[in-house]
């Protein structure tokens, strides 16, 4: 599995927007992940080679935020907060009730590869909680019997977004 060129060539004209290259290893980071799916260790390696960086640092930042995945996903992405507003106000009922509807646990994905659940730490939006982000769509305060609802809204929209395309930063 490797980067297109043009991803390639979309990633290093991104590094020349920036005075110093490794301040655009976020955006190529999802600039990769909107190709692949997801970052496997290979794609990892070669974003790494081209930042001239240790492959060790794009792991971390990868591992770090929620938003960047390892493995593939499904089609729709459910981050469920479990910080302390939220879990107040009911999020541990809430991602656990989620979960038996799905027949998985967070982390994995159901096994028609529509949505993926993810126990997230707070997404910045506690007036809202208990509050979940479904794919780009900020969610809350949600109930146990909205999330029908929830799943159906989410099986309609086009999945789990990239807030950049190579398209954009190659030619807008
Ligand atoms: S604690 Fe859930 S959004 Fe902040």
């Amino acid at each position: 599995m490797m980067l297109t060129e043009e991803t390639k060539q979309a990633i290093l004209k991104l590094q020349s927007l920036y005075p110093k290259k490794r301040s655009a290893l976020i955006p190529a980071l999802h600039l990769a992940q909107a190709e692949i799916g997801y970052l496997p260790q290979e794609i990892q390696d070669e974003v790494a080679a081209l930042f001239d960086i240790d492959a060790n640092e794009v792991h971390s930042v990868v591992t770090f935020y929620d938003m960047f995945f390892e493995k593939p996903v499904g089609k729709h992405v459910i981050h469920v907060c479990k910080n302390i507003s939220c879990m107040l106000r009911g999020a541990d009922g809430l991602l656990n009730r989620l979960c038996q509807k799905l027949e998985i646990n967070p982390g994995e994905t159901s096994s028609d590869g529509q949505f993926t659940i993810i126990a997230s730490e707070c997404l910045a939006a506690c007036d809202r909680a208990p509050m979940m982000l479904v794919d780009d769509k900020v969610i809350g305060p949600v109930a146990e019997s909205d999330l029908d609802k929830v799943l159906a809204e989410a099986r309609q929209g086009p999945g789990h977004p990239c807030p950049l395309s190579k398209n954009e930063v190659l030619h807008g």
